[in-house]
């Protein structure tokens, strides 16, 4: 007889592993399946948590090489182990995954190892057992979108898996994709010696954020030695022994050339990850990019299967996955869970950090809404020149007419940290005077998120 649960959550992710804890603190009996040998998903074996303590690495090392100085410190005789480096962010990642594994013990929730298969609208199948539930949720995440012509083989030409892992700094590694994952891995291996070349297919780098602030990232980043390739797209890379060669062509159309790579990241974004898991056993229905379809409360077209995370539509990130998570498990317990999409922060880990929520001004002006902006530069705040980090601004924006905070976006020291109090006046539907008029402590960087609301009024006091 097939065991039976209350949930099933197929994927052990932000998103799965988050909704199996809420229910089970509901009473509910849960299963979660996962097929890698360690739980946390793409989040915390190959994605947010490996890229952050490397980006952690890569940033003391470049303060100790190139920041230190300026402050009055010399320090010599510094050499980069990057074999401890990485062993470390091997510990980091361990310490992430058993603690998952150690909250699934503390609230009873079974882990069933393998890979889910459906066998019909409420069963699936793992390593061989049949298992039955009154609900079933799709959390299996997303994968990396490959490029025709550009063979990944993880050594050579990498993803993110294979970039987090490299065991020597490259010469030079050329990006495909000027996103977040091409930035943030790419500022690891620069801060680390390697000359980073960015190939973008659009004219312009990280399309989801606000322009002016893209355009600011941009230049600092240039400014750290970055290069751009900006309009231009890959249509083949071969590998020559340790090098590889890569055609490149304007996005246009145009005459082609060639660029070589020591590494070459592959990294143009992500896609629904659905194979293996035999969706038409069920009937399940996906879009046409092959994400699963749900409506308001994750529901798919067949009852008791649901699906949240990087396998539906939104943006992929972990956080996101996280609230659907607890909304459906709470929806699913008799209780009113929500998510509210308009106030989902998005940050990029680099240096200086780069964080948003609500609308970009061009999302505004096609909208055909009245909006006022305030600016407020780093460079007129105290703290972030006693820091020396002096690079960015935050904007705002707030309705003309009723001053409602819209959209927050910020480029600077700190602007993962900064953006939270922008989610939370967001989130209360606070306007710009409200945020103008809350006390922030002096001198920290916090100070220039006030600023700039004032500035939406036209009273900014330090410019
Ligand atoms: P996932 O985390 O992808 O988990 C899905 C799990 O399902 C996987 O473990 C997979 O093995 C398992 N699975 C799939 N099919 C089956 C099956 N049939 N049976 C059993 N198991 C199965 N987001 C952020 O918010 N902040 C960041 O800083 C950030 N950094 C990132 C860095 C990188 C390099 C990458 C690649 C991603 C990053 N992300 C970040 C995105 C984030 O990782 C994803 O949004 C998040 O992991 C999505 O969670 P999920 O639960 O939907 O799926
Ligand atoms: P992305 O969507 O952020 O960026 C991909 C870039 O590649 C875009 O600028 C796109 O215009 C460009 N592109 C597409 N096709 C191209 C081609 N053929 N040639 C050249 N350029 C091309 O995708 P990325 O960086 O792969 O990351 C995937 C997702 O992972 C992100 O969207 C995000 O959701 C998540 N992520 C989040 C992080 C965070 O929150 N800090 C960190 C890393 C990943």
């Amino acid at each position: 007889m097939a065991e039976n649960f209350d949930l099933i959550v197929i994927g052990s992710g932000p998103g799965g592993y988050v909704c199996a804890i809420r229910a089970a603190q509901l009473g509910m009996k849960v299963a979660c399946v996962e097929k890698r040998a360690t739980l946390g998903g793409t989040c915390l074996n190959i994605g947010c948590i490996p890229s952050k303590a490397l980006l952690q690495s890569s940033e003391n090392y470049e303060e100790l090489t190139h920041g230190f100085k300026d402050h009055g410190i010399n320090v010599e005789g510094i050499s980069l182990d990057l074999a401890r480096m990485q062993a470390r962010k091997g510990e980091v990642v361990t310490a992430n995954t058993k603690g998952i594994e150690f909250l699934f013990k503390k609230n009873k929730i079974t882990w069933l190892k393998g890979e889910a298969k459906f066998t019909g609208p409420n069963a699936i199948e793992v390593a061989g057992e049949a298992y039955t539930a009154k609900h079933i949720v799709i959390a299996t995440g997303s994968d990396s979108v490959p490029l025709k012509g550009v063979e990944v083989d993880e050594k050579r030409i990498v993803t993110s898996t294979g970039a987090l892992e490299l065991d020597k700094v490259p010469g030079h590694i050329v990006v495909i994709g000027g996103g977040v994952i091409g930035l943030e891995l790419g500022s690891v291996w620069r801060r680390l010696g390697a000359e980073v070349t960015v190939v973008e297919f659009l004219d312009r780098i990280t399309p989801g954020l606000d322009n002016e602030i893209s355009k600011a990232f941009q230049q600092i980043l240039t400014k750290q030695g970055f290069k751009f390739k900006l309009g231009h797209k890959v249509t083949g890379a071969t590998v020559n022994g340790e090098q590889v060669t890569l055609t490149v062509e304007p996005a246009k159309g145009g005459d082609a050339e060639t660029i070589t790579a020591d590494i070459v990241l592959l990294s143009i974004g992500r896609y629904a990850y659905t194979a293996g898991l035999n969706l038409e056993a069920a009937g399940v229905a996906t879009d046409e990019r092959g994400r699963v379809k749900v409506d308001a409360h994750f529901t798919t077209n067949v009852p008791g299967v649901y699906a949240i995370g990087d396998v539906i539509a939104g943006p992929m990130l972990a956080h996101k996955a996280e609230e659907e998570g607890v909304a459906l498990a709470e929806t699913l317990a008799g209780q009113r869970g929500h998510v509210n999409y308009g106030a989902i922060p998005s940050v990029v880990y680099t240096w200086p950090e780069v964080a948003a929520v609500g609308q970009t001004e061009e999302e505004l002006k096609e909208a055909g809404m009245a909006y006022k902006v305030g600016k407020f530069p780093f460079m007129a705040n105290g703290r972030a020149r006693a820091m020396g980090a002096m690079d960015g601004f935050v904007k705002l924006l707030a309705d003309q007419e009723t001053d409602k905070l819209l959209g927050a976006h910020i480029v600077g020291p700190d602007a993962g940290a900064l953006i939270a109090e922008c989610v939370t006046a967001i989130e209360f539907g606070a306007s710009a005077e409200d945020v103008a008029r809350i006390c922030h402590a002096h001198p920290t960087l916090s100070e220039v998120v006030k600023e700039a609301a004032l500035a939406v009024d036209g009273r900014p006091i330090h410019i």
